[in-house]
């Protein structure tokens, strides 16, 4: 799994409108390996957290796709998760909405179908947005789903209804709180923050305690708090000490096991784990007119590029007040499984890969296994009328592979494909004049090494003729007129 700096340019490059340049921090990993990067100590959570990853995490890399949920008192308004704030809705006012929230009993199983349907693995709830409003029975405020609206505890009908299905748990926590009373100014008065931070210790305590094992501790946004503020090493020190097998996202302030890049797929440095979150339409919590929905041909590509990069993905859903979750995202979800269903080896336990970009593909790999995600079929070229290379007219083409194909096949029915080779490409011909799959068809070739692809590299070697190129132009006549 070799990608030094250029090929994740390149890839991230390959990545198009989905993707974006950014250069993520040095991870703990490497800081601890070097025993510290200069100016920085390796805390005891720090190595502890090292030590354990590679075993915490191997579930979660296979696992490759998850949902996640945002459901809470915004989804009653149904204007997004963030109109408290952004439409200045006062408290006294925005607080009745948990007398209305009355969601049906056990939506969460609807939820927990949709995603093992969905072919995804494990599932993110938000336990209590920056609204402040808790959906579960806590002791430590009755702005909760227990003594308000819903009369139950929702986080535990989460927990039971994702392990009904053989689903990994992960609860999201916001740490920024815009309904408590200290949730602003503990930035500037001690007492305030002392009180704050106990807090907010104290309910990722009770999440972490009476919900039986939890897979995932999905941290956000740390206003208006330092790290060392929210003591946050503390606090994460007290989650493994409870939870030892979890693993925690960077959103505490400090670099947790894996990065979160959002509404993007933006790959990590190599080595550091990384998950990019995404919604289906453009709002995380029920947006009753959002209709800015993805399509699962999006879907399906998103999901690729995270896989072929070593990332996974964490795909949103904004289940309605009633819990019941919108038919968009249900007919889009159902898709993308049926596809899973049949190309699931194509995403599940993939590694890691070097390529370039391709605007037709996607590329994902299990060791020398390269698996071709076409999105956009060949053919029905007038060019294939006068060159040999699109003769037969479907044709594959693989500029820049450098592993050496030993043979090929449809990933979904096991047909054989027909292939040449030479040192520029990998040419699969023999193929059916329309895409045999939706939204993607998956090609598995088998290689004699890891399938690097890189036709960037080739430019320069490849044989560069005097065709078409007058004398007055010709780099070889220069200086003779
Ligand atoms: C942002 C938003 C929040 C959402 C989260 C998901 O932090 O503030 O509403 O829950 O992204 O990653």
């Amino acid at each position: 799994m070799n990608w030094n700096e250029s090929s994740r340019r390149s890839f991230l490059k390959g990545l198009g409108a989905a993707g974006a340049l950014a250069v993520t921090a040095a991870h703990s990993e490497a800081r601890v390996a070097q025993g510290g990067a200069a100016g920085t100590e390796i805390t005891p959570i720090e190595a502890q957290m090292a030590a354990t990853r590679a075993q915490r995490m191997q579930w979660w890399h296979e696992a490759k796709f998850g949902m996640f949920i945002h459901w809470g008192l915004y989804s009653v308004i149904g204007q997004h998760e963030w109109s408290k704030e952004v439409e200045g809705i006062p408290l006294v006012q925005y607080e009745q909405v948990s007398h209305h929230f009355k969601p049906r009993p056990n939506a969460a199983r609807e939820w927990a179908q949709l995603a093992k349907r969905a072919g995804q693995k494990y599932m993110v709830m938000t336990t209590k947005h920056h609204e402040g409003f808790c959906n579960w029975d806590s002791r430590l405020t009755d702005y909760n789903a227990m003594q308000q609206g819903p009369g139950r505890d929702l986080v535990r009908e989460y927990v039971e209804a994702a392990r009904a299905e053989g689903l990994r748990v992960g609860f999201y926590y916001s740490l920024m709180d815009w309904h408590h009373p200290d949730g602003a100014r503990c930035k500037t008065d001690a007492a305030a923050r002392r009180r704050f931070v106990d807090y907010t210790h104290g309910l990722i305590r009770e999440l972490l305690t009476h919900y039986g094992k939890i897979d995932i501790l999905w941290y956000d946004v740390d206003w208006p708090l330092t790290a060392a503020e929210w003591e946050s090493e503390r606090m994460n020190e007290m989650v493994f000490k409870l939870q030892p097998e979890i693993i925690v996202n960077n959103r505490n302030g400090l670099e947790g096991d894996f990065s979160t890049p959002e509404q993007e797929i933006r790959a990590a440095e190599s080595g550091r784990a990384w998950e990019s979150c995404m919604t289906l339409n453009d709002s995380w919590g029920f947006n009753r007119f959002d209709d800015a929905w993805k399509t699962p041909k999006t879907i399906v590509e998103n999901l690729a590029k995270c896989a072929g990069g070593g990332g996974n993905y964490l795909l949103n859903i904004g289940p309605k007040p009633d819990g019941s979750v919108p038919e968009e995202s249900v007919a889009v979800l159902e898709t993308v499984g049926k596809w899973l269903g049949a190309n699931g080896a194509a995403i599940y336990g993939t590694e890691r890969g070097q390529y370039d970009g391709n605007p037709n593909a996607n590329y994902t790999r299990r060791g020398n296994t390269l698996y071709i995600h076409q999105q956009f079929w060949p053919g029905h070229t007038p060019a294939a009328e006068w060159l040999p290379f699109f003769q037969p007219e479907a044709v594959i083409a693989i500029g820049g592979l450098k592993a050496k194909a030993k043979s090929a096949r449809l990933l979904k029915s096991g047909q054989k494909i027909e292939f040449t080779q030479d040192e520029f490409a990998l040419r699969l011909t023999g193929l059916p004049m329309e895409a045999p799959d939706q939204p993607a068809t998956v090609i598995e070739v088998e290689c004699d090494a890891d399938p690097v692809i890189d036709h960037g590299a080739m430019r320069a070697l490849w044989p560069r003729l005097q065709v078409g190129i007058s004398q007055s132009n010709s780099g070889s006549r220069a200086g003779t007129s």
